[in-house]
């Protein structure tokens, strides 16, 4: 007996951990990918519905989704699959869930906005690390200071990531720095724009990287200057600054083979002793245009290789309610998400919900 939970790219890295976790969770999720062999494989192991099936016939993709009511996409890079799966469940009245960090992706999902609340859909990306506490220390900034006009986001620490969000990050360096001024985004050279944030372990260089918040703080906050930074060492802000003039090269034709290089050395760190010690911490600081300043952190276990469910202090339960359709953020002011399991159409009593509930 399976849920109506379809997970697509359920034997990458992060799919097989959210599997695992959805499994220890008492959820029969439906496996799916377009690699058989790599489906059937968890499957059986897991004892697990599959759909086997790729990206490419917009046909094929609404028949697999079918009788699903909601997918959590886990295939990335998320800017090659969000757009069969976002409009496949547009047609279907499949509400949609991502763990993108990608700003073009939730550019692209913000844009369907009316097509979704027509539909009776809710598209919910960015349910990982990206941007779960990210977005809820800024709502929660606004919060004590409502009329802030200038908002900085950062991380630092993270360990290892995982081979996704590797490849993810050489193909999104490849337009510099991306920050949002005055309500636009704007590409910023990387390495240019630095500062020294305190993300609660001691003052610390950090500088602007393209990360998902510049987009989705912006739309859930309201606040028109977002920026996004990450620790550095100085060593590591001169790579940056020398990977200017790789520019859009990166992560492809002849720079590809080091940039994989990069990404397998990255997939080991993630299982070595220190990369499964290190812990994550997230900072944010809003500012208004008199000067007040408002600021908050948190820390929390790395993005992976724990579970989804246990990342950023996050805790996930069970619940019955209605998903709002349209496009939402992780963090309502309460600090709360709401991610049905149901088809829009049903009624509401056979809902099953999943919440995260930020901790401050
Ligand atoms: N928000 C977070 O907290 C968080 C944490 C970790 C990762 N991520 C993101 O999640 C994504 C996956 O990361 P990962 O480390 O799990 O990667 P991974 O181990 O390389 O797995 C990627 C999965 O996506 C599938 N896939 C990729 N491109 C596809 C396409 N065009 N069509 C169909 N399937 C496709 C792969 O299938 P094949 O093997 O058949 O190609 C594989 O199942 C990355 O974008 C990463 O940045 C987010």
């Amino acid at each position: 007996m399976t849920d109506d939970l379809l997970l697509y790219g359920s034997y990458g890295y992060t799919g097989d951990l959210i599997a695992r976790a959805a499994v220890e969770a008492g959820l029969s999720p439906t496996l799916a990918g377009r690699d058989r062999e790599q489906v059937e494989a968890q499957a059986a192991e897991l004892g697990l519905d599959t759909r086997v099936f790729g990206l490419d016939s917009s046909r094929i993709v609404e028949r697999k989704l079918d009788d699903a009511s909601v997918v959590l996409n886990c295939a990335g890079p998320f800017i090659h699959t969000y757009e069969p799966l976002v409009e496949a469940c547009l047609e279907t009245g499949t509400h949609y869930l991502d763990i993108t960090g990608e700003i073009d992706v939730f550019e692209a999902i913000a844009a369907r906005e009316e097509r979704a609340a027509e539909a009776g859909v809710m598209a919910l990306p960015g349910v990982g690390f990206d941007v779960v506490p990210s977005d809820c220390l800024a709502n929660h900034l606004v919060e004590q200071l409502p009329e802030a006009t200038h908002l900085a986001l950062g991380f630092t620490d993270l360990g290892g990531v995982s081979p996704g969000t590797a490849a993810t990050v050489v193909e999104s360096l490849g337009g510099g720095s991306v920050v949002r001024e005055d309500g636009d985004l704007r590409e910023v050279p990387l390495g240019e724009r630095t500062r020294t944030i305190d993300f609660g372990e001691g003052a610390r260089l950090a500088t602007s990287i393209p990360w998902g918040d510049v987009s989705t703080a912006y739309r859930s906050t309201g606040i028109p200057n977002v920026e996004f930074y990450t620790g550095v060492s100085e060593t590591e802000l001169r790579v940056l600054k020398n990977l200017r003039s790789l520019g859009r090269l990166l992560g492809s034709g002849p720079v590809q083979p080091s940039c994989e290089r990069w990404s397998s050395a990255a997939s080991r760190d993630r299982t070595s002793a220190s990369a499964v010690r290190a812990r994550a911490c997230c900072g944010a600081r809003s500012a208004t245009k008199r000067g007040t300043r408002s600021r908050r952190g948190c820390t929390g276990p790395r993005p992976t290789p724990s579970p989804w469910r246990r990342r950023s202090r996050c805790s996930n339960g069970c619940s019955t309610a209605t998903p709002p359709p349209g496009i939402r953020r992780p963090p309502r002011p309460t600090g709360t998400i709401w991610c049905s399991t149901s088809r829009a159409s049903r009624s509401s009593d056979d809902r099953a919900v999943v919440e995260a509930r930020a901790e401050n």
